[in-house]
Parts: structure tokens; sequence; C-alpha cells
């Protein structure tokens, strides 16, 4: 277990509205360095808006968002990422049409020669060495994944967000994609998971939120999150 420090990613008290209509209300989460937070909710419960808040592509109506202890509200969205704020959003945001190698290429930030950021890509992921010359849309689902991941982790993130990363996906891959989490956060990311469905995630969480109706109805260990909350988020009970 990775020894876990100071806050990365700070939201406090925020509120955030598509026009009028308001779907999160007074949120406040907090992930720190070498955590894993399992942010959990059913579909519509703002999990998706949170990390759009999180990587200042949508702006809060209410509170403030805090990375590695400054102040960012209102920041733009290259700022964060120039701060090492890493969205793989729904959906892996690869390019289908290009190769596994090509994909690594286009990743390439921060001066990160791309030799490195292969070399880093197919030693944690074997398989994407051997589809290096593949075009990505071709890829298992699981491996598409990888190289998002891959993609991810080229930039150097301090806090790298994961999007409904299992859907589609059968668990067997799934449990294989969180151990590579686990093991990124150990390595002193801080990663923030995204999912609808709870069991598989909360195994190699430390933290989770539980969310529905865009209100926190859980915060705490991941071990803490039992049957009760989840079922009330879940079926709806407020
Ligand atoms: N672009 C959008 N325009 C209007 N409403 C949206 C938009 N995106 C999400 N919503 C609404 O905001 C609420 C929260 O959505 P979202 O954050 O995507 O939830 P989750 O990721 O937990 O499924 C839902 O009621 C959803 O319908
Ligand atoms: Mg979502």
């Amino acid at each position: 277990m990775s020894a876990i420090g100071e806050p990365i990613l700070e939201l406090k008290n925020i509120s955030a509205s598509y026009d009028a209509i308001s779907v999160l209300h007074d949120v406040n989460i907090t992930v720190r360095r070498g955590e894993v937070m399992a942010l959990l909710g059913p579909n519509g419960a703002g999990k998706s808006t949170v990390l759009k808040i999180a990587s200042a592509l949508m702006r809060p109506t209410q509170g403030s968002v805090h990375i590695a202890g400054h102040d960012l509200t209102g920041a733009a969205a290259s700022e964060l990422a120039r701060l090492g704020v890493c969205t793989i959003p729904e959906g892996r945001g690869i390019f289908p049409n290009l190769t596994v190698r090509e994909n690594l290429e286009m990743a390439a930030r921060k001066g990160l020669a791309v030799s490195v950021i292969q070399e880093r890509a197919f030693a944690r992921f074997p398989i994407l060495a051997e589809r290096r010359t593949q075009l990505a849309g071709t890829l298992s689902g699981g491996q598409q994944q990888m190289l998002s991941l891959a993609r991810g982790l080229a930039t150097d993130p301090v806090l790298l967000m994961l999007d409904e990363m299992s859907m589609g996906l059968a668990p067997i891959v799934v449990a294989d994609l969180y151990e590579q989490v686990q093991a990124i956060a150990a390595e002193g990311v801080s990663v923030l998971v995204i999912e609808q469905f709870a069991r598989t995630v909360l195994g190699i969480a430390d933290t989770a939120v539980v969310m529905s109706h865009g209100h926190v109805r859980f915060s705490g260990n991941a071990s803490d999150v039992d049957e009760a909350t989840l079922s009330s988020a879940y079926l709806g009970t407020k």
C-alpha cells in the first residue's frame, strides 16, 4: 500500500448547472496524492460533471477547485493539464484509425521523447508492443483501454481521472485494468475512478464517494461502503 499524501484535488462546495438546470449541489471531494478514489453512483448522478469541473472543461456556479493546494477556479483546462491533471473520458479518447504507435506518438507532451513514452507503455502493457502497427479501432475493448491509459500516462500525470473505464468489458479484463490502476497509484499518481457499478472498483480503491441526484451521499473509506449506502443511492431512496 502506498503512503497517501497531501491533497491533490479539492472540490469545495461545488454547484454546477447546464443552462438553468442545476445538477451538482454543494459537492465536496478531496483526492490525496497516491490515492485511488472510487466515484460511484447511478446514471445521471453527476459523476461525469464532477470530472468536467475537476478538469476545467466546465465552470462551477459555486465553489472552488484546488489543485495541489492552489486555487484554480476559473483557470483554463490547458493550465490544469499543464499541472498534471489528465482525464480519460468515457469512450476512451483514442484515435481508431491510427495505429497503436501513432496513438502513443500523438500523446507526446512535456518534451517526453516518443521513444520513452513507447518504452513505458510497452513495459506496462506488453500486448501493445505486439500490436504496435495495428489500427487502434481493431483492438479488443480491454486493449483499447490499455492504450488510453498508456496515452494518459504519457503526460506524466499527477491526477488521472478515468470515466467508466469498465464499460462493456468482461469482468476479468476489468480486474486486470484495475490492477494496473493500483500499480499506477503506487507510483504516486492520484487516481479518480468513476464507475456506475461499484463492486469491483471498491476492491482497489482507498476511498470512495457515492453520489446520487447531484449530491454526495457517502464519503469515506472504500471498505466502509456498505449495501445500505449503495442501494439507497442506486434505488433512488433519498
Ligand atoms: N451536456 C449536458 N446538457 C444538459 N444536461 C446534461 C448534460 N450532461 C449531463 N447532463 C445532465 O446532468 C445530470 C448529471 O449528468 P452526468 O454528470 O453525466 O451524470 P453521470 O456521469 O453520473 O451519469 C444528468 O441529469 C444529465 O442528464
Ligand atoms: Mg457519466
